[in-house]
């Protein structure tokens, strides 16, 4: 088990200089984490870099993106992206038969979860093939990476890869009463985790979640000979979760949304870095709080933790920052609503009886109970009632606010960090923010 290790306070301006380049690795969408940390690098004129996952093409193979893909994706980006598909896992790969793991459950219901039974020989040969692909795409990212750093120049790779629910049909109904399942819908977490459509998650969520950091370590061995002999630094630093401190009646305590299933790809993802840090590569997993992206929009109710920043907005020194985000909340909110009334129904959240076997860290991930289900997802949906439009919510104003203090926190982080592994919790992101 990792050694808790919260970042408490702001870290030194990072050595990064204009010129200096951030080579993201994982596809930038619109209100992910990774929009934080690239807006920075950019306001201190480093260059980015991108990558894609590529697509499927309709005959399902993998491929680059299109020219009218890459100019659009570059537009978002502002900055060059190498065309190599970086998909990572293998839910889709063919086996040595040309068989995938997708057309072994083709024909598999979602009611009969428990007794699906799968050819393991076949799923490993899956596995290597999907590693294997992805090894050699990285290498070829890397080595397109490293004609475009230029001499003496600081490099900053920063990994957001996650996920790897299988895409198969099947799947999702089960991942729906996983995660968002009460009373009859409910569905074990850890029934689920144990049955070998559990077994398979896990594997593709170890393979793109994690060994895709191994892989990128690997991969650009050749990139920090070249900088190091030309004077520049190396850095890594990747977007880790195993939970987070918000303010709970009033102190700071570390909490976690359940079922976090990606959570053992996340501790793997944590390993990785202690790893590279005992070899002397500086890469670092930051652990960051619960927001709203696309990816998280599977996890209803991992947003509750969000609301109590509103407060710890107040604790660590209010002024006119913080102001305005208070202020954004709350023309969000219905009429009658305050934000008081929102960080109070959260808190009670948090703090009730209920939720109290899961508080544990050493026992994260926690697995579901159907009485913590049906709280944190009623719960959810009334504290989300309480915007005037599902569309514009406190949510998403929050979570802007902890991807941008985010991004700055990691940035400076990651030039001489201390240990392979840090928690920015609810504290230090108020921090960053109420001084902006
Ligand atoms: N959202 C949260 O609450 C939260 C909390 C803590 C950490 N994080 C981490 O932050 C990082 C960014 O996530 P985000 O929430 O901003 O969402 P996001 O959807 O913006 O980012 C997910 C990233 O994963 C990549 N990805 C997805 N499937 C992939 C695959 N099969 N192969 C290769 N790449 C793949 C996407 O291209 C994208 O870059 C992730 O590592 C995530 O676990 C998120």
């Amino acid at each position: 088990m990792t050694t808790y290790n919260p970042m408490r306070e702001l870290p030194a301006t990072a050595g990064y200089r204009k010129g200096d380049v951030l080579v993201l690795c994982g596809e930038l969408f619109g209100r992910g984490y990774a929009n934080g940390i690239v807006d920075e690098a950019k306001s201190r004129g480093m260059t980015v870099i991108g990558a894609t996952v590529g697509r499927r093409a309709n005959d399902g193979k993998l491929r680059p993106l299109t020219a009218e893909e890459l100019t659009e994706a570059e537009a978002i980006l502002g900055g060059r992206i190498i065309n190599v598909p970086l998909e990572a896992g293998f839910d889709l790969e063919q086996d040595d038969d040309g068989r995938s793991p997708a057309d072994q459950l083709k024909r598999m219901k979602p009611e009969d979860w428990d007794r699906v039974h799968l050819d393991w020989g076949a799923i490993e040969q899956s596995r290597r093939n999907g590693a294997a692909r992805f090894t050699s795409a990285i290498a070829a990212f890397a080595t397109e990476v490293e004609k475009l750093i230029p001499a003496g120049a600081n490099v900053l790779f920063v990994h957001t890869m996650a996920g790897g629910i299988p895409r198969i049909r099947l799947y999702m109904p089960l991942m729906n009463r996983v995660f968002k399942g009460q009373g009859e819908r409910y569905l074990s977490s850890e029934a689920f985790w144990n049955s070998e459509l559990g077994k398979l998650c896990r594997l593709n969520f170890d393979a793109v979640t994690a060994d895709t950091f191994a892989c990128l370590l690997e991969a650009t061995a050749a990139v920090r000979s070249r900088v190091s002999a030309a004077e520049g630094v190396v850095r890594y630093a990747a977007y880790g979760y195993h939970g987070c401190e918000v303010l709970i009646n009033g102190a700071y305590t570390w909490q976690s949304y359940t079922p976090y299933l990606p959570g053992w790809a996340k501790i793997r993802l944590e390993e990785a870095a202690a790893a590279a840090r005992a070899q002397g590569i500086m890469a670092t997993v930051f652990n960051c709080p619960e927001i709203q992206t696309n990816s998280s929009a599977l996890f209803l109710g991992v947003e509750i933790s969000l609301y109590p920043l509103l407060s710890a907005l107040e604790r660590e020194g209010n002024g006119p920052p913080a102001e305005a985000i208070r202020a954004e909340c709350a023309a969000l909110l219905r009429e009658g609503v305050t934000l008081d009334g929102l960080v109070a129904k959260a808190n009670d959240y948090l703090s009730s009886p209920v939720m109290a076997r899961f508080s544990r860290y050493e026992e994260w991930p926690h697995h579901n109970t159907p009485e913590q289900a049906e709280l944190m997802l009623t719960r959810a949906t009334e504290l989300l009632d309480m915007n005037r439009s599902p569309k514009e919510i406190v949510c998403a104003v929050l979570s802007r606010a902890v991807f941008t203090a985010v991004g700055k926190l990691m940035l400076n982080g990651s030039w001489n960090p201390s240990s392979p592994v840090c928690w920015l919790n609810h504290d230090v992101i108020a921090k960053r923010l109420v001084t902006d």
